[in-house]
Formats: C-alpha cells, structure tokens, sequence
C-alpha cells in the first residue's frame, strides 16, 4: 500500500493488514526521534492538535502530548472538569466550537462506546479515539502489537493470551482485532462472567483455567482488574481473584514458556491482577510498552494530518 488515506483512527476493526503495517512502519522510523538530544523535528508545524480527555489518563494523554510536541504541532489540553460540558454543553457543540477554531486534529476519550465515530461524521478536523468506553483504544493495541514485534521479530503464528475484564476493556477489543488482522492466535482468559457471551465468534478460544492461558503462551497480556465491577457481583472478592487470575512469578515459572513475554495496558493493580515481581520483572515489558506508545502516537498523528493534507490539496 502507498499511502494512508482515512481522515480518522476509530479503531483497529476498521483498518486493514496493510494499514495497521504501515502505522507500525512508521512508527519504526519515529522511534529513533525519541532517542536523540533534540527530541523534535519540523513534520507537523503549524499544526494544532486538542486532547479532549473525559476521563482519567496518564500514559495516552501524556503520550499523545508529547508525540504531537516531537512532531512541532501546537496543543491544547481540554478536560471535563475545564470544559463547558460541565455547564451542560453537549459533546457535539463543544467539539464544534473546536472545530471553528481551525483544529486539525480532536484527540479524544469518554466513556460512551461509539462516540468517536459519532463526532467524526459530524465534523472536519481527524478524531483520534484514545479510548471509547467498552469499544476501542486503539493506539493502546497498535502500541501492545508494535512491542510484541520488536520484542519476538513477528505477530504471525504467536499465541497471545489476554487476561482479566475481557468483557468491559477496549484494549483486549483494539488487541482482538488487530493481532488476528496480522496472523496470532488469542486466547481470552478470566472469570465466566467477565468474558462476553459468543466472543468466540471473532475466532479466539477462551479458558476459564489461568493454567491453560499461560501454557504455550508467547505474549501474556495481563488487564486491569477494574474494581467497580466487584461491586455489581461480576467476582466474588479481589482476594479470590488475585488467586485464581492473578499472574506471580511462581505461576509463570510453573506453567508458561521460558521466553513470555508479560504486557499490561496500565495503570496497574500491583498484588491484583500481577505481582510486582512480575510487573518488574525480566519478562516484563511494560514500560517499553509505554516508551513505544509515543512513536505509535507520532505516526498515526503524521498519517492522518497527511491524509487531510492531501484531501485538501485535491479540493483546491
Ligand atoms: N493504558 C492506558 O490507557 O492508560 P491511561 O488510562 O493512563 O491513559
């Protein structure tokens, strides 16, 4: 494929093989920008890119920040709690009013499913979703499969097992996707009642046994446990769960391949889902995941303000 052509990275399940390989290739070539003294070169200047987050973030807002400022682009930062969505402003006025002032680029979480694809029927500038509630983040999977590329050399033929909330995350949805796009087989692990009904039908297998996900296992995935759903009955105690799903350096040493490789999206619940030694342990990549992010972040940013670029040039 030449060259990217969409205005807007929804999610992973929209894209092509060749269009997620080409945001991993030009993610390679981003990387090494990261690395230098001067962390900045000139791509996007005169660019402006808004971070609208309406929920918490550390790691994709940051990242998205400093992958548009690596790339020379202006941004603005809008929260829910600075935005006029808070006096009862709609999502779509607010971005509207954005728009009008000449964006070029709307990054954008919220909690409800779908509304990045809703806002950007509605308006010019690219909408990136960085996290839709149960529905896509799709930077995240691009950044879990770019890590799992440089780490093993290939996503075809590998066996990914994805553990924990399969039901409420978005970053095992973007990883489902995009993993069986380019040839890995998953396995979905975690208690009954947070693994949706039928998801076998997107051509995974899912075991309920956190032995079974382990063995033979290249890549462990771990989720974040997210504690709410504890309260609406979906796991009996965080003690249990800890037991049965948590992954310890003894249940890896007992059960998985000498070479796994241990990822999890953040934030994490150190003594959870994952124990520290673990989490900072010599199969873990986790914080490669997050230096690895920006380059990913870097490159979609590039490829989408290309693509308006080029679509503007075609209309004038
Ligand atoms: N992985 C992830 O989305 O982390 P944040 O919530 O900190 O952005």
């Amino acid at each position: 494929m030449n060259g990217w052509t969409k205005k807007d990275l929804i999610g992973l399940e929209v894209l092509s093989k060749d269009e997620i390989d080409l945001i991993l290739e030009t993610a390679v070539s981003f990387k090494e920008i990261s690395t230098r003294q001067v962390k900045k070169v000139p791509t996007l200047r005169g660019k402006t890119i808004v971070l609208f987050f309406f929920e918490p973030s550390t790691r994709t807002r940051s990242s998205f920040e400093l992958a548009a400022k690596r790339l020379s682009a202006d941004t603005l930062n809008i929260s829910t709690s600075t935005s006029a969505v808070k006096k009862g402003e709609t999502v779509k006025d607010t971005i509207k009013n954005i728009e009008a002032m000449q964006v070029d680029a709307i990054i954008i979480r919220h909690p409800a499913s779908g509304i990045a694809q809703a806002l950007s029927n509605c308006v010019g500038p690219s909408i990136i979703n960085a996290g839709d509630g149960c529905h896509e983040h799709p930077t995240q999977g691009l950044l879990d499969i770019f890590t799992i590329k440089e780490k093993k050399g290939r996503i075809k033929g590998l066996n990914v097992s994805i553990i924990g909330d399969i039901s409420h995350s978005r970053v095992a949805r973007s990883n489902i996707w995009g993993l069986k796009k380019l040839g890995a087989r998953i396995t979905l692990c975690g208690p009954r009642t947070l693994i949706p009904k039928g998801i076998e039908k997107m051509g995974v297998n899912v075991t309920t046994s956190l032995p079974q996900a382990l063995e033979n296992a290249d890549v462990v995935n771990i989720l974040r446990i997210q504690r709410e759903r504890q309260k609406a009955g979906l796991f009996p105690s965080l003690r249990e769960y800890a037991m049965r799903y948590g992954v310890s350096k003894e249940k890896l040493e007992k059960y998985a391949k000498d070479d796994v490789l241990i990822m999890h999206p953040g934030p994490m619940n150190r003594g959870i889902e994952i124990t520290p030694d673990v989490a900072d342990g010599s199969f873990s990549v986790i914080l490669e995941q997050v230096t690895n992010g920006i380059a990913v972040r870097m490159a979609v940013l590039y490829l989408v303000c290309q693509a308006q670029a080029e679509e503007e040039g075609q209309e004038s």
